[in-house]
């Protein structure tokens, strides 16, 4: 933070990849937050693309908050966010800290932990172990045989093969019998695989969440990327809803995770986690289309409340908190829930953020309308329709993201709530 005489600037860094669309479009809706009023002075709110350069280890950090798409897939850059949370304090969406936990497995165990309703899972040991001189030594002497058939059948057939820290549907397989079982695990080669158990589902909902904002959407994972998303509201019961948004808020509060897309099956009441920490999430127009308005709103919100507010970046556990209400044997499974949430949103701070948009920012829902109905965004739209399908289809995909887009602001202007909490 910069102080002038007329106020306090906040950078806000981005650190991208290969990304266009909701970079710009970050930008955009920074710029309608204006000056905000805060604890007496005026703050501004800028944001700049960061570069990957050489770092004194002891150099401060120019901005305050840095939203981080690469370092979970390279060294250079998240090891300079270990160095910027360590050295300088920056507050991270998200902190290489917490990517430990950033596979399945460390998601699964947590949530089984707290009583949630994963799928009977179970992890077996590398069809492939690493290469790796030492190993033959202790495989020879410490790996144990095991009946692959026999962990398969207590899993129960269908049931899905797939790795402990997959995503994008790479090397996963549903598997229906013993062969299927056997030709799954030898093409698993060197990845290491978990055995599921099926849920048989009515909804698939897939919830993005940013801070203690979270949009459960109703997915539909047979479709192409563009299709994934539908337009659909209320699409769960009730409490089938507010599970599916406490339960991403808990599992992101509990890793401080703050940037996040979270999978679950759904059968009328039950709500079934089975994907749930992503580090980098899809925030692309093409595959969130009519939602793409709230993202970049929420991930703009939320950046500006901590930068403004001074919210420290923070990444101690503190799980013995939640591990108390999972051994209370008087609390009930909503009780549990309840009191999960009740400690995200100590973390998040949900409340006072609420209050916070609603005082401080109370225009910039209404100027992201404007702006998605202006020139600048079609010029966006347009852009990224260019550089992201063939030219024979771009006519196309213009009429089906305009016509998406178009329904957002419809609602918007009739005041439809969207089913984000
Ligand atoms: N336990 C399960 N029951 C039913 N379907 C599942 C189950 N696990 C995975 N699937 C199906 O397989 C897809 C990929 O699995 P997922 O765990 O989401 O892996 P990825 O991280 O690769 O997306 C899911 O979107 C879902 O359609
Ligand atoms: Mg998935």
């Amino acid at each position: 933070m910069t102080t002038t005489a007329t106020g306090r600037n906040h950078l806000i860094g981005l650190l991208l990849g290969a990304e266009q669309d909701w970079p710009q479009a970050f930008e955009q809706v920074l710029r309608l937050v204006g000056p905000v009023q805060h604890d007496g002075a005026t703050h501004s709110v800028s944001s700049e693309r960061l570069t990957i350069e050489p770092f004194d280890l002891t150099d401060p950090a120019r901005p305050e908050l840095v939203i981080d798409r690469l370092a979970h897939w390279y060294y250079h850059p998240r090891e300079w966010l270990k160095k910027a949370a360590l050295v300088n304090g920056t507050y991270l969406l998200n902190s290489p800290f917490t990517f430990q936990s950033m596979e399945k497995h460390s998601a699964y165990c947590a949530m089984l932990r707290l009583g949630l309703k994963v799928p009977k899972t179970v992890l077996v040991p590398y069809k492939n172990p690493v290469d790796n001189v030492r190993w033959a030594y202790t495989a020879e002497r410490y790996n144990q045989s095991f009946d692959l058939d026999a962990l398969a059948a207590e899993v129960g057939y269908p049931l899905y093969m797939k790795p402990f820290d997959g995503g994008g549907w790479r090397g996963v397989s549903r598997v229906n019998d013993k062969a299927d079982l056997h030709r799954a695990y030898d093409e698993s080669g060197e990845m290491l695989m978990h055995l599921q158990a099926t849920v048989d589902y009515e909804h698939f909902a897939r919830a993005l969440s940013i801070g203690p904002e979270t949009m459960v959407m109703d997915f539909r994972p047979d479709q192409p990327m563009h299709n994934r998303y539908a337009v659909s509201h209320g699409f769960l019961s009730e409490s089938a809803g507010h599970q599916a948004m406490a339960i991403s808020r808990i599992v992101n509060a509990f890793f401080r995770w703050e940037f996040n897309s979270a999978e679950m099956l759904v059968a009328g009441d039950d709500v079934y986690p089975i994907d749930y920490a992503n580090a980098c999430p899809d925030v692309a127009v093409t595959s969130l289309h009519y939602y793409f308005p709230w993202a970049i709103t929420a991930l703009v919100r939320w950046s500006t409340y901590c930068v403004v507010t001074g919210r420290t970046a923070n990444v101690d556990l503190r799980t013995s908190r939640y591990f108390a209400i999972a051994d209370d044997p008087d609390l009930s499974y909503d009780e549990k829930l309840a009191g999960y949430l009740a400690l995200a949103d100590e973390h998040f701070e949900t409340d006072r953020y609420r209050d916070w948009c609603a005082s401080n920012l109370p225009h910039l829902e209404e100027a992201v309308v404007d702006w998605v109905d202006s020139e600048q965004f079609l010029r966006l739209l347009t852009e990224t329709v260019q550089q992201t399908y063939p030219p024979h289809e771009q006519e196309q995909f213009m009429d089906h993201f305009k016509g998406l887009l178009g329904l957002w602001l419809e609602d918007q202007r009739a005041q439809v709530p969207a089913s984000g909490s």
